[in-house]
């Protein structure tokens, strides 16, 4: 039998005691217990989102009309999406938009989001770093996505509208959507990419078990999907391809309307929640990020950690780096370009300026659906132009190595996409271990994993692959969105 006591054992109650070499605190013990996570009441629920375009100093550029190229005013994208996101996605006056009391009252059941210091990642890597981490995987929908979704569901609802559709990459999204859309009484109706589909079973049960209608993408329900098909039957899909289709339903559907799970700058602004209570959080340690790290899809979750610290670089109070994580196999911030491009794969949106890859890119079946798209956020690419943030790409096993560090340190399974962030964290806090200087590192922890062990599986089967992009393969697709910019 192996002693559980050692040394360091005082009287009945032991400061600590070491096992198989290892040394464990005793966390009853006040006098040496460190505190692991902070924690705000519901009271300190955000009352207002924050709406950087305000205060950058240069503003993003319009949205054009792909026809006339003349710059879109709100009531132009009414058609497609909810009023008051229309309206709010072009507000580049009010620095504050007030959350309505309904919201508030749904963010209750699963915010104020913990922030966490991870005492036992920073052991692991043996790092000087101080590594915390907003843990958003404790939504009922599993990660940050449905801190826009029931902003959208609600306006839908207030506006009268009975219907929603939407894309979903790895089902977080879809499954945040249907969830929503229950809370306020609307139907919806998820396009999922085919990959995705076919990879991730139970996102799809989760979203059919809160009450919506999946179709995986392309299908041959629109027209987007069944050009798609007609040239490659075999086509997995791409989340460019499932937008063309879910808003393709929305303009042909009466009462239905369109809704989007990021990249756009109203879904970007729900997620400053994130950043919000993450900033009251970082005051209660006592310390202040020097780098603030996520993983980027089209950019919702990074915008949300990331953006409420910005707004004090912008002002010249603060220096902290921001770091976006992007897959290796689907590089836009670290190889593409800045250009107009559309949102979706067949053109059905208005022009929007960012960086892309060209929205026929088509992108490897990495198990991070959701980090699959083409282009990043119109706010996210401005400031990204700007010098206000950084990129890192991270390739797939990379991203599961330091996944599977952070389940066996953390005892959380982070989902795909989140595996990217804590990758790019790891990489700054061996950089630290090797320097030995003692930074302050905030990721946030987008969702958790826990439909997603089939990946797992693989990783640890060693049966993962990375996928190389090579620059021929990238100006090809480029040429999609070069030539929408002559
Ligand atoms: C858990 C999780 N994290 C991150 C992302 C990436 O999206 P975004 O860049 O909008 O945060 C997704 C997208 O589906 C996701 O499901």
């Amino acid at each position: 039998m192996v002693p559980l006591l050692k040394k360091g054992t005082i009287g009945v109650c032991p400061l600590w005691y070491s096992f198989e070499g290892k040394r464990f605190f005793n966390y009853n013990t006040n006098a040496i217990m460190k505190q692991k996570k902070y924690l705000l009441p519901e009271s300190e629920i955000p009352t207002a989102w924050f709406n950087i375009q305000a205060v950058m100093p240069n503003k993003p550029l319009p949205f054009l009309h792909p026809g006339t190229r003349q710059p879109l005013k709100p009531e132009d994208l009414y058609p497609i999406f909810v009023e008051e996101c229309a309206n709010q996605e072009l507000n580049q006056k009010d620095e504050w938009i007030e959350i309505p009391d309904e919201i508030r009252q749904q963010y209750a059941s699963y915010r104020c989001t913990p922030l966490v210091r991870a005492y036992d990642l920073e052991e692991a890597l043996g790092t000087p770093a101080h590594i915390y981490f907003k843990n958003e995987s404790v939504s009922p929908a599993g990660s940050h996505k449905l801190n826009s979704a029931l902003a959208q569901a609600y306006y839908a609802k207030k506006q009268g509208v009975t219907n929603l559709t939407t894309e979903t990459g790895a089902g977080q999204w879809g499954g945040a959507l249907s969830y929503a859309t229950k809370k306020f009484g609307i139907d919806c109706a998820v396009y999922m990419v085919k990959a995705s589909y076919n990879q991730k079973p139970y996102r799809r049960s989760i979203m059919q078990t809160f009450g919506a209608a999946i179709t995986p993408s392309p299908s041959m329900s629109t027209r987007a999907g069944k050009d798609i098909l007609t040239a490659n039957p075999n086509d997995q899909g791409s989340l460019g391809c499932a937008i063309s289709e879910a808003i393709e339903l929305a303009v042909s559907t009466p009462n239905c309307k369109y809704a989007l799970g990021s990249v756009l700058n109203h879904v970007c602004m729900h997620q400053t929640v994130i950043g919000l209570e993450a900033e009251k959080q970082m005051a209660m340690t006592g310390e202040y990020p020097d780098i603030v790290i996520a993983c980027f899809g089209g950019g919702s979750n990074f915008c949300g950690i990331a953006l409420p610290f910005m707004r004090h670089k912008i002002r010249g109070e603060k220096n902290t780096r921001f770091i976006a994580a992007e897959p290796a196999s689907c590089p836009k911030l670290t190889r593409g370009k800045f250009e107009y491009d559309f949102g979706d794969e067949s053109g059905m949106t208005p022009l929007l300026p960012m960086y892309t890859l060209g929205h026929t890119f088509k992108p490897a079946t990495i198990h991070a659906g959701g980090l699959r798209y083409h282009g990043a956020g119109v706010v996210l690419s401005q400031l990204m132009k700007d010098g206000y943030m950084e990129a890192v790409d991270i390739e797939q096993n990379e991203s599961f190595k330091a996944g599977v560090l952070f389940a066996q340190t953390e005892g959380i399974i982070p989902a795909p996409e989140s595996c990217h962030a804590i990758a790019a964290t790891v990489r700054e806090a061996l950089k630290c271990k090797e320097t030995g200087e003692q930074k302050t590192i905030l990721f946030n922890l987008s969702g958790h994993g826990f439909v997603d062990m089939s990946a797992y599986d693989q990783y640890i089967a060693g049966d993962l692959q990375d996928f190389h992009i090579s620059d021929e393969e990238l100006a090809k697709y480029m040429a999609s969105a070069d030539a929408l910019n002559k």
